[in-house]
């Protein structure tokens, strides 16, 4: 896929195509929602979530929420892909109790294992059935001065926030165009895409969020044609153990003193605009980031 310099001018480009939007292709609305039903009920399919999902990171304090969300919301079946497999258990155990229709079930996957990745998503069309959601939220944060940085430590980063990302939607990818089921695929970005935070320094995370907003934006394009639709969302601070300790206290204290609500976010939160994108209510949002943040980037 990548050309030397010698060859540039024999290349042919590759051309990205487009849906058409006509009736019964996978980019054509979805039908009204049916008069005949009370508006209540209109109203719940309108955010019903059906069929099976994979979350990535969903053993995390953030993934774990939007895990219970769309089982609440109708999720019938859900994998997470997680390194953690102490966490996944005891996060499965928990959302079987609470949701004891839906099969739910962990693999132990390192997202930048990329083997390791296609094999775990053909187990889990083994296991559930066709996948239509994806969540990505595995991912690391790390802080540190510029000159501090190594090509070793940007490689980590990168590799598990973008590139781990990108394999495990292009897996994902295949098998619903093999069944032709399309589907809806959010990212989890961040506030650090989009500003500098202040006051730690933080530039390969940075970076490689930025690169998931302009991954999710690729993707989007070229996968509308499957119905994929592919969004990101980026996080203001949240309550997760990415933001605990007493060595936080200062920077916490600056956080809250620079966001118009006073405070980080709950990791339910993020709930709300997670079940749109992966429902019926997104239908037409494609390509978009949404910050979910209390408005910490007026003033970031
Ligand atoms: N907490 C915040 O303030 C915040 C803000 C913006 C964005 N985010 C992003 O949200 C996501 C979740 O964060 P969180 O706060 O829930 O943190 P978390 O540490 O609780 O969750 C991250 C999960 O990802 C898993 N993981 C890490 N590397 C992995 C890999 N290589 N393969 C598979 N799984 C892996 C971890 O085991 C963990 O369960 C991250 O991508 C983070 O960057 C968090």
């Amino acid at each position: 896929m990548t050309t030397e310099r010698a060859e540039l001018t024999a290349r042919v480009l590759p051309l990205i195509s487009l849906g058409d939007g006509s009736p019964g292709s996978l980019t054509a609305p979805p039908p009204p929602l049916p008069r005949e039903i009370p508006a209540t009920n209109r109203a719940q399919e309108r955010f019903h979530v059906t069929g099976n999902a994979i979350v990535t990171g969903g053993a995390g304090d953030l993934g774990f929420a939007a895990c219970n969300a769309l089982l609440e919301h109708g999720l019938e079946g859900l994998m997470i892909f997680d390194m953690n497999p102490a966490e996944a258990q005891a996060r499965v155990t928990v959302l079987e109790s609470d949701f004891p229709h839906a099969k739910i079930r962990f693999l132990k996957v390192d997202v930048t294992d990329e083997d390791g990745v296609n094999a775990a998503v053909d187990e889990t069309v083994k296991l559930l059935g066709g996948v239509s959601i994806l969540l990505s939220f595995a991912g690391m944060v790390a802080c540190g001065h510029a000159l501090d940085w190594s090509a070793k430590d940007w490689n980590r980063v990168v590799n598990v926030n973008t590139i781990g990302g990108f394999l495990v939607a292009r897996a994902v990818a295949r098998t619903m165009i093999e069944r032709g089921i399309g589907g809806s695929m959010v990212f989890i970005a961040s506030i650090s895409g989009h500003r500098v935070n202040f006051p730690q320094p933080q530039v390969s995370y940075n970076v490689s969020k930025a690169g998931v907003v302009a991954m999710v934006r690729s993707l989007a394009g070229e996968w509308a044609k499957f119905g994929i639709r592919v969004n990101s969302i980026s996080p203001g601070y949240m309550n997760t153990i990415l933001n605990e300790g007493d060595g936080l206290d200062e920077a916490r204290k600056m956080w809250a003193s620079r966001n118009p609500m006073g405070r980080m976010g709950e990791p339910d939160e993020l709930s709300g605009a997670i079940v749109t994108l992966v429902s019926r209510a997104g239908s037409y949002i494609n390509g978009s980031d949404l910050l979910i943040d209390g408005g910490q980037t007026l003033f970031m």
